[in-house]
């Protein structure tokens, strides 16, 4: 894993053609973007992925690339499916798997999750692992027990990156209370504890300095505050002001 101690993921999910990928570059202060302390990561579609690979190399930015998902088989006939050595030829150095839209919408669980972060690491690729409690397990107060279960595949070793994004934050405005985040990152660090911990669900310019000040993550995965550069750069420059 590259020698970097904060992320911050764009999730652009599927909302940005290259087009507009192309524009948001334009827009970004890239200049102001260094690698001194925290690594700025994009995940947008894989078809997009050339055109900012192109731009980035020719904008010499530290900026780095990252797919949205990857394939679960190595390679084959497997009609749609784009594997994680395609990804890396593509320019990508991380991979998110495991996020709740693939495992909700998609059906994805394990093994092919953990088969997915084994061939992200034989390709070279750093995998961002997501997690999360739904709201009903929230509510009930079994997050650990569930997190625990989802986590159970994977060793405290694997150079890979955490994200933990409660599902019914994603999206809705809605994040965890600062005690209850503290707890469940305790929890997570005490399985975890030399791996890089991000949290994702409705991070915004509003609450970063907040979810800054009351948590120790490593990091944050954000989707929606993600899409325009001056919003996603104000989320930069917060983590880089701390
Ligand atoms: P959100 O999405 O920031 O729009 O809540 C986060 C994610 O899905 O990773």
């Amino acid at each position: 894993m590259p020698n970097h101690k904060h992320f911050l993921v764009a999730n652009w999910k599927m909302a940005m053609t290259t087009h507009q990928a192309l524009d948001f570059m334009k827009m970004l202060s890239v200049q102001e973007i260094t690698d001194s302390r925290t690594q700025v990561i994009i995940a947008p579609s894989f078809v997009t992925l050339p055109a900012l690979h192109q731009w980035i190399t020719q904008h010499s930015t530290p900026i780095a690339l990252c797919a949205q998902n990857s394939a679960a088989m190595q390679s084959g006939a497997y009609t749609g499916e784009v594997s994680a050595v395609m990804l890396k030829e593509t320019g990508c150095d991380y991979v998110i798997i495991g996020h709740s839209e693939r495992r909700i919408l998609f059906g994805e669980r394990e093994p092919d999750l953990s088969t997915k972060v084994e061939l992200a690491f034989q390709a070279g690729l750093t995998p961002i692992f997501c997690f999360g409690e739904s709201r009903d397990i929230y509510e009930s107060g079994k997050t650990n027990d569930f997190l625990r279960k989802q986590l159970a595949p994977y060793s405290a070793k694997l150079p890979f990156i955490l994200a933990y994004e409660p599902i019914w934050s994603i999206g809705t405005g809605f994040i965890p209370t600062y005690d209850d985040l503290a707890r469940t990152v305790g929890f997570i660090r005490s399985l975890f504890p030399d791996t890089a911990l991000l949290y994702g669900g409705s991070v915004n310019g509003s609450n970063i300095d907040s979810l800054l000040q009351h948590t120790t993550m490593n990091g944050f995965l954000v989707g929606g505050a993600s899409l325009k550069p001056d919003v996603f750069y104000s989320l930069y420059q917060a983590m880089n002001q701390r």
